[in-house]
């Protein structure tokens, strides 16, 4: 493996090796020293040409603790601003010897773009409405600590799912570990063509919340993208709240065991409120920790383990 785009790319057991080396990962982040030899000598950009809190900083925290020179760039501040253009951008950072970028763009497809001009590791950070497979791998690392094996699990996923990068890494990803997963969106924001996606890839599709959560194992609820939307998706920000947001009331319909997810940065109020944000069953804090070592995990496979997780 030397580049991760596309969760379309790896098979399960590849998908299972990379949650399974996370464990493992994960353990680091409670020593007092956390610091691996692994990755030392080895450079990696974080390339981010669009806002981020949690994949930046989880990307640079896990480069770091492997021991890796991590440098951080953004559009703003680079010559990005001046006009270069983005070949010309990435090949000067290329020519500087470093052994892997991570990518963040608002393009769909500009990281597979970049692998193909460079020597270096790819990976997809997200890019457009495209993908975003390390959060997929995280997701599926943090649902598998809660549940168990996903096989036969069901999740729901809800929310904006048209602009969402992180509703195709995930359905892969889910789909590849044998969950069940139902799509949960308002007819405005199913994303076009799903009736044909659905019936290849054996998912569910529903406008009805309140019939689907009754029968979910978890739910991950989908932040609503407001800078990629032109139009009206839907009347009111309130109307959206009550019809698609996992309010309080619908806290009540979830089964004991059932947890929630949310990748962040979260709409509280909007798409999830408050109470089910910080109830004791929402996993969004553990998504977070386990970013890091899911990441250090990704990290691993990609330039220290050539596809062997021993
Ligand atoms: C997501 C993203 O940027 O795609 N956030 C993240 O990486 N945790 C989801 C979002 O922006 O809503």
């Amino acid at each position: 493996m030397k580049h991760l785009l596309s969760i379309a790319d790896l098979s399960a057991e590849e998908i299972t090796q990379i949650l399974d080396t996370a464990v493992s990962m994960h353990e680091v982040q409670d020593r007092q020293v956390k610091k691996l030899p692994t990755l030392r000598g080895r450079t990696i950009i974080n390339f981010f040409f669009e806002d981020s809190t949690r994949t930046r900083a989880s990307f640079e925290i896990a480069g770091k603790w492997m021991s890796a020179d991590t440098i951080n760039l953004t559009g703003k501040g680079t010559s990005v601003s001046k006009g270069e253009s983005l070949r010309d951008t990435v090949l000067t950072i290329d020519a500087m010897g470093v052994d892997m970028m991570i990518i963040r763009h608002p393009a769909s497809g500009a990281p597979a773009q970049i692998a193909d001009w460079t020597d270096c590791s790819i990976v997809n950070a997200g890019d457009g409405t495209h993908e975003h497979p390390s959060q997929a791998l995280l997701d599926a690392y943090t649902l598998r600590r809660a549940l168990g094996d996903l096989r036969g699990r069901h999740v729901a996923i809800v929310g904006d799912l048209t602009h969402s990068r992180v509703l195709r890494s995930n359905l892969l990803c889910l789909r590849a570990l044998g969950a069940q997963v139902t799509l949960v969106a308002p007819p405005t924001l199913m994303p076009s063509g799903v009736a044909a996606w659905s019936a290849a890839d054996g998912f569910e599709t529903s406008y009805d919340l309140d019939a689907v959560l009754p029968t979910v194992d978890a739910v991950m609820m989908l932040r609503v993208q407001r800078e990629r939307m032109s139009g009206g998706y839907f009347p009111t920000a309130r109307e959206y709240a009550v019809t698609y947001g996992l309010t309080a009331r619908r806290l009540g319909l979830l089964q004991d065991h059932a947890v929630i997810a949310h990748p962040g940065p979260m709409n509280r109020g909007l798409e999830i409120s408050a109470d089910a944000a910080d109830a004791a069953r929402s996993l969004v804090l553990d998504q977070v920790s386990a970013g890091v070592a899911v990441r250090m995990s990704i990290l691993y496979h990609l330039l220290a383990g050539e596809g062997d997780a021993q």
